[in-house]
């Protein structure tokens, strides 16, 4: 499953919980140092206090000088049981007076040693320690000396106490963060109601009711239901388009059946065999009708999107024009028609299906020849026109006025003025072809504003 396909919720709640997360990992750090900060300034103030009791206690005797350290001094710092303290005085040039002789010596940054106090961490005794160092100006008629006291302390207890405050804080912030997720996912839960009671009405819903729906959803959702609404529309147009086609063709297929059933018996009846063989002639004719109507149905249902064949080929539309032309030629001397074609003598490469190109062809040639009279011309054309095949059809019969060119594409459609035979397909298949090729069909006038011309045009081949 791709996390697309996750749960909103989950994924909203880890929108949540990630960038909290991260931010509170922040914060901790900041706390870290502040907790360290403060620790620091706590206990440092009882190291300078017991490094001050010591000075305190340090005095001059001749020209010697002597130190009494107090108990109270270092007792005040090891009230952190598992902390050891160290202390050290030295005097003029560092000469080591008493204490821990080897305790670190204070950085260079921070020499010389002025009034004020000055801390610094150091390494002693295999543990971390924390030093204080201040020093003090002793003077007696014999003597004046500048004596240094420090005072180290491990610094254990100052670790637990910034361990204590930072996972005090982390505690804090692990609880806000699974807050906020509870509050994400049950918001989630409340918010996404009105889709679930919408998922029930759907269900609940009659599979042949595609009118819109009306029900109260959130507003981030309302363009969502707006494109089912509109996918409902087109729906229920095409449904309509299909019951209104399927209606009609079983009309149409009535027509000439309903001959049939008449002239069969009106031949029945008849007893003169020259009657008979007129009714036969009219029932043959009637057969016909009702067979190139079955057969536009069928090129129809291919020609139409995602029921026809999905055949992407390559091949010679000037070529397909000529052999076309050339089995059409028969009829068409048959009806006293001149056919030609005409075209230059390139191959034209388009992509598609050969076969639908045969059937927009002979549609075309067959009302050329259908529709003009005897002694009337007709040219098959192919051109290369920017980047497209350009496929006409011309003849100088009857035309088609101007107002029903676009009629004339719809289905079922035919000019009152057209002899019976025909059925009304056979445009809507060549637009139908056109359209599913990529390409487009339409209704001119021929030479001189008479006659008619139907254009197709259809995207070349790269090659080409
Ligand atoms: N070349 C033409 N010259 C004059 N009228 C035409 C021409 N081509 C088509 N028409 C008119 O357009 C109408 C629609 O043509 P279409 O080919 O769609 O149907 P049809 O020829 O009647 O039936 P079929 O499905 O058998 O081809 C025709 O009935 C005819 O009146
Ligand atoms: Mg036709």
């Amino acid at each position: 499953m791709s996390w697309r396909n996750k749960s909103l919720r989950r994924r909203l709640a880890l929108w949540v919980i990630i960038p909290l997360a991260i931010v509170s990992a922040f914060m901790l750090m900041d706390v870290r140092d502040s907790s360290r900060k403060a620790a620091n300034e706590a206990y440092d103030r009882v190291l300078l206090g017991s490094a001050l009791a010591i000075a305190e206690r340090v005095a001059i005797e001749g020209n010697k000088i002597l130190v009494d350290v107090p108990y109270v001094a270092l007792e005040m710092l090891t009230s952190a049981a598992q902390d050891r303290v160290f202390y050290q005085v030295s005097g003029p040039s560092a000469k080591f007076i008493t204490g821990y002789a080897d305790l670190p010596a204070i950085p260079r940054h921070l020499t010389p040693l002025r009034s004020d106090p000055v801390f610094y961490e150091a390494h002693y005794k295999g543990a971390t320690v924390r030093i204080g160092a201040v020093v003090r100006v002793l003077s007696s008629p014999k003597l004046s000396a500048r004596v240094v006291i420090k005072v180290a302390e491990t610094v254990e207890a100052r670790n637990a106490l910034i361990s204590e405050l930072i996972t005090g804080a982390a505690l804090r912030q692990a609880l806000l963060i699974l807050v906020a997720a509870i509050i994400v996912w049950v918001g989630l839960g409340r918010g996404l109601k009105p889709l679930t009671r919408l998922e029930e009405a759907l269900n609940r819903r009659n599979p042949a009711d595609l009118h819109p729906i009306q029900h109260e959803v959130p507003y981030e959702v309302r363009n969502l239901i707006g494109a089912i609404n509109h996918l409902m529309e087109r729906l229920s147009n095409s449904i309509e388009a299909m019951q209104r086609f399927t209606a009609n063709a079983a009309h149409q297929l009535r027509t000439p059946l309903a001959a049939i059933k008449t002239q069969t018996e009106v031949a029945l009846r008849h007893q003169d065999p020259d009657e008979t063989q007129k009714t036969l002639s009219h029932l043959h004719d009637s057969a016909e009708q009702t067979t190139r109507l079955i057969n536009q149905l069928m090129s129809l249902a291919r020609a139409t999107p995602g029921e026809g064949s999905l055949i992407q080929e390559d091949f010679d539309i000037r070529q397909l024009c000529i052999d076309v032309t050339k089995t059409m030629v028969p009829t068409a001397i048959e009806a006293g028609i001149d056919l030609g074609f005409e075209g230059e003598d390139i191959p034209l490469h388009i992509t598609g299906d050969p076969t639908l190109f045969e059937e927009l062809l002979r549609n075309l040639t067959h009302n050329a020849i259908s529709y003009c009279p005897s002694g009337s011309h007709t040219s098959v054309r192919v051109r290369k026109q920017n980047g497209a095949a350009v496929i006409e059809v011309e003849d100088n019969g009857p035309g088609i006025p101007e107002s029903e060119r676009e009629a004339a594409f719809e289905r079922f459609h035919r000019l009152p003025s057209s002899n019976p035979s025909g059925c009304g397909l056979g445009l809507s298949i060549v637009q139908e072809i056109a359209r599913q090729q990529g390409g487009d069909a339409k209704i001119l006038s021929g030479k001189d504003n008479s006659g008619t011309l139907v254009q197709v045009s259809v995207a070349l081949s790269p090659q080409s």
